[in-house]
């Protein structure tokens, strides 16, 4: 089939993602990559020149959806009158699907997750009217070739990590993101630095198993101890941890570092060893929940997050029952939970026993309704505290701002201080997902 090539070299760009913070993070690279090329960036992208679409593979019909947007876009640019943007799939569809997408929707750009820094020379052989792709995991990190840091928000993402060696039977990370890599510190330190002086008072550190970080003998708490030590910074965040990486070292640090939030998304799945065993979580019910009272211990207010799948192959209603009652006993400040979905080339895709649609449906409610009981909870329990709030955005009402308390709850409060500004407030009000506050007192910090 004949491609058409774009007639040009695009001089706007609009980058969409998908999924996850680290896609977001991702994505932010690849516009700061584009803008050092002298690209504009656009908010409307039938508009663009050329659209970044940095998708998502790990549930549902991801790559069906991929398809759609790519029609719907240039629609849309087709009812502006537009020759159809320059379209660029990155992300974690494009590692898997690779030269297929250019096949099926002669697209000019296909760029997996680790060879997001070659997106100018992609776009520029594309310009030419060959259709670019480039899928190689690279040894040397992608890393190093990106423009510096300039102009963030008050919370600024920092991957840190990639990649998953866990294997759990049901997930296509190891595949789309391939072996854990770690950055090294001296880099990340440098990154936390430049994002400080860029304008972030909150770091998040991010990588798909980020508590397995480790560089030369060093582990997470030793690089949160050193971007704690950095002028300016307030808050230290990580997201996502696996039971099995959470040493005796990051715990101490959840109880020492000031600046280390009281907050640990630490997935958990399923309460059942039987369902835990086949998804190859190699954590059981009781050493999770032994690991939770330890980090309890070391920081009693610490509010916990999860991720958790129902209708895995083979789930019965007893095991479910097990699910259940592990969230009764760690009560949640917040959790993620999804429907199994089977992923093409994963282990669980092909296991015996796929639980009926209908079942996971009624199991999701069910769970949900659990997480959500407990999430209102630990929001109620809030009221009367006093804490801070680190402000990030105008809210809707004059006058109003949002920000976010230490424990990741949303806050909305009147008050004159600016974005990036911290807060100390009062809670007075608590709905299920954000509370409301009065300011104490505006930090000098
Ligand atoms: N089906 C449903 N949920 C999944 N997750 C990962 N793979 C699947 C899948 N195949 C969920 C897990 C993980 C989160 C990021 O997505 O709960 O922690
Ligand atoms: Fe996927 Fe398991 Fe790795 Fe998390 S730990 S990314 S769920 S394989």
């Amino acid at each position: 089939m004949s491609h058409q090539p774009p007639a040009d070299q695009p001089r706007t760009f609009h980058v969409k993602s998908f999924g996850c913070q680290m896609n977001v993070y991702d994505g932010e690279r690849m516009a700061e990559l584009m803008a050092a090329q002298g690209l504009t960036a656009t908010q409307d992208a039938a508009a663009a020149d050329l659209v970044v679409l940095n998708t998502c593979h790990i549930r549902e019909k991801a790559t069906e959806k991929v398809y759609s947007d790519i029609g719907r876009l240039r629609k849309d640019a087709a009812a502006q009158g537009r020759a159809r943007p320059m379209i660029a799939v990155a992300g974690c569809v494009a590692q898997a699907e690779g030269a297929e997408i250019v096949a099926r929707a002669k697209v000019d750009v296909v760029v997996g997750p680790q060879a997001y820094h070659n997106l100018p020379d992609l776009v520029a052989r594309a310009a030419a009217g060959v259709p670019a792709l480039d899928t190689d995991m690279p040894t040397a990190s992608k890393f190093g070739q990106l423009p510096a840091r300039r102009r963030v928000g008050p919370s600024a993402f920092l991957t840190v990590q990639e990649g998953c060696d866990k294997f759990c039977t049901y997930c296509v990370v190891p595949y789309t993101r391939g072996a854990e890599i770690s950055r090294p510190f001296e880099a990340i330190v440098d990154e936390a630095k430049a994002l400080v002086d860029a304008g972030a008072r909150e770091i998040t550190l991010l990588g798909q198993n980020v508590n397995a970080w480790t560089d030369e003998g060093r582990g997470l708490h030793d690089l949160i101890r050193a971007i704690d030590r950095i002028n300016g910074i307030a808050r230290i965040r990580y997201t996502t941890s696996h039971p099995n990486d959470m040493t005796q070292g990051l715990i101490d640090a959840h109880r020492d570092v000031e600046t280390l939030m009281p907050f640990l998304h630490l997935p958990v799945q399923a309460g059942s060893d039987r369902v835990l065993r086949a998804m190859n979580r190699s954590h059981t019910r009781d050493s999770y929940l032994r690991l939770i009272d330890r980090i309890r211990t070391a920081r009693p207010d610490i509010a916990l997050s999860g991720d958790f799948i129902v209708g895995f192959p083979g789930e019965t209603e007893a095991d479910f029952a097990e699910t259940l009652s592990l969230v009764d006993t760690v009560a949640h400040a917040q959790a993620f939970s999804f429907k199994y979905s089977p992923r093409p080339g994963t282990p669980a895709a092909t296991m015996a026993d796929q639980v009926p649609a209908a079942v996971m449906d009624d199991r999701l409610q069910r769970l949900q309704a659990a997480l959500n009981r407990d999430q209102h909870a630990f929001n109620a329990a809030s009221i009367g505290r006093r804490c801070t709030v680190l402000i990030e955005r105008k809210g809707k009402l004059p006058g109003q701002m949002l920000g976010k308390s230490p424990w990741l709850q949303s806050v909305h409060l009147l008050t004159d201080a600016a974005i990036g500004d911290l807060v100390e407030v009062e809670v007075t009000s608590a709905g299920p997902n954000s509370l409301g506050a009065v300011e104490r007192l505006r930090q000098v910090a």
